[in-house]
């Protein structure tokens, strides 16, 4: 694999030595088919995308745009395989579950090298949070798979049967784990249908499925792009949708599922608030709005988009924060001191270009550091924008990038005003240092998970999901089983 020839250079202090990660274990194959029945086939379609490095715009690999009719052909292998895997005892699908787990483990580099080429994340996120997590959520709900009469104590559940999951490009392999750990451990046969631009850990972890010795037809994977999940939500053998993306596509497709049998869990965007007291401890808040913004380039659904800062440190904390981002390193998703890695795609970096745009012609201004950006691959510089209005289109919509909008408070009260003067309710940040001031506010946040002196925790036992316009049905922990039971209400 070539060499990125060009790291950012953000004026810092000192210099690290480049610590660049070595590719040379990744094997990637020049082009991928549909993962049906428990091996690779030729797309029905005879039809392939490109799926490149956001960081180089080079070419990776070529891979299936699967039809209707390669969607047709992987539900009628999920329904068949469904009969024998439902009836399967509960301890032996976990005996899969907890295989997986443990490949995964095993294969953690070459899993997070391969997530990092094709969709620009740092290095260092991928292999310290992306792919331990997707691990940890196998192992959590192999444990479940057994354990089912506990979970719904003195309840009859049956699994749901041909699950069709749509995921996005944003966690690709993260999102595959919530997926399909639950749907597996409750008895449910999956078609899953990873984002165009990032296809190619599914199409790996399907190489591990065939290892794992997983029966063939439990877990399938057409890959291409929305037309593909269109089909598969269209599917009227398909009995539950799990979709994660963007609300257009979310509302979209609750509109095709309105008035069927066939059940949806939708986890949709956000315009998540990040807000800070005059008692929070000001350097660890610095941190986790930094921590809340920029992971993974800001394109984070539960990203602390909105900060909320009090009025009366306002200007001692927005000093701190623009320090802290003329330190953060932009460049080569694949050293391990990057902290800013390549906007996904040429699509996403258009969108977020065009809001930023519209942020300034707003009047609101523009903070960013100074930072040269590699020539070759999709990057934005760090953005804060100060004084936002809430009426700006910077404070309502989600922009899914590396830019932060700077709002200020004087109560509690206004506090709680302006964080749910939003359409949307994933998640919400809260910095103080009294305790009672937590519960108060977490109280009053309309967001399905409120971090309280930390942001971006994730946890396989810890449920995650929206109120409003980002999504229903909930992931991880107990409730995440529920989407995938019947039997409950
Ligand atoms: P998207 O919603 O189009 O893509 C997500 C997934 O849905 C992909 O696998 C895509 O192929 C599939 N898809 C697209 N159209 C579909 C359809 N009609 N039926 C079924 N599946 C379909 O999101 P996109 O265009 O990549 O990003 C647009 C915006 O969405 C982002 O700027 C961001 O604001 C938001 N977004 C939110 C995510 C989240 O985690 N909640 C993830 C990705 C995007
Ligand atoms: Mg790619």
């Amino acid at each position: 694999m070539a060499a990125l020839t060009t790291p950012a250079t953000t004026p810092i202090e000192f210099e690290y030595v480049d610590s660049r990660e070595a590719t040379d274990i990744v094997g990637i194959n020049d082009s991928y088919g549909v993962f049906v029945d428990g091996s690779f086939r030729k797309p029905l379609s005879k039809k392939y995308l490109d799926s490149l490095n956001p960081a180089t715009e080079e070419h990776l690999a070529k891979f299936a745009q699967g039809s209707e009719r390669d969607i047709d052909r992987a539900v009628s292998a999920a329904r068949d395989a469904f009969g024998p895997w439902s009836t399967l005892p509960g301890a032996e699908r976990a005996k899969y579950l907890f295989r997986i787990a443990r490949m995964l483990q095993e294969r953690a580099r070459e899993f997070a090298l391969v997530e990092t080429l094709d969709g620009g994340k740092p290095i260092r996120e991928a292999r310290d949070f992306d792919v331990p997590t997707a691990a940890a959520h196998f192992f959590y709900y192999a444990g479940w798979a057994d354990k089912l009469e506990y979970a719904f104590p003195g309840l009859d559940t049956r699994p749901v049967g041909v699950a069709g999951q749509i995921i996005p490009w944003n966690f690709p392999l993260l999102m595959l784990a919530w997926k399909i750990a639950p749907a597996l451990a409750t008895g449910n046969t999956v078609v899953l249908k990873p984002a165009e631009t990032t296809p190619l850990t599914a199409l790996l972890f399907a190489e591990l499925l065939v290892e794992a010795e997983l029966p063939p037809g439990v877990v399938n994977i057409v890959t291409g792009d929305g037309e593909t999940g269109a089909a598969l939500v269209q599917h009227e053998d398909v009995d539950k949708i799990a979709f994660t993306g963007s609300t257009a596509v979310g509302k979209a497709i609750q509109r095709t599922l309105a008035g069927t049998r066939r059940r949806l869990t939708l986890e949709l965007g956000g315009k998540a608030p990040h807000i800070v007291f005059e008692d929070a401890p000001m350097d660890q808040a610095v941190e986790g709005v930094v921590n809340g913004i920029f992971f993974n380039q800001g394109h984070v659904c539960c990203a602390g988009s909105r900060l909320l800062v009090n009025e009366a440190i306002a200007p001692q904390f927005i000093a701190k924060l623009k320090r802290r981002l003329n330190t953060l390193r932009v460049g080569d998703p694949l050293d391990k001191n990057t902290d800013v890695g390549a906007i996904n795609s040429r699509e996403q970096l258009d969108r977020i270009t065009d809001l930023v745009a519209v942020g300034q012609s707003e009047g609101a201004e523009m903070y960013q550091p100074e930072c040269s950006l590699p020539s070759q691959g999709y990057w934005f510089t760090p953005t804060l924008f100060l004084g936002v209005a809430q009426s700006h289109r910077i404070a309502r919509e989600e922009i899914f990038g590396p830019v932060l909008s700077v709002m200020t408070f004087r109560t509690p009260d206004e506090a709680i005003d302006k964080a749910n003067n939003t359409p949307y309710g994933l998640s919400a940040g809260v910095w103080t240092s009294k305790g009672s001031r937590i519960l108060w506010m977490a109280d009053r946040l309309k967001a399905g998970v409120v971090w309280a002196n930390t942001y971006n925790k994730f946890d396989p036992s810890s449920p995650f999901g929206g109120y409003q316009e980002s999504g229903f049905g909930r992931e991880g922990g107990r409730h995440g089983l529920l989407p995938y039971v019947q039997g409950v209400h």
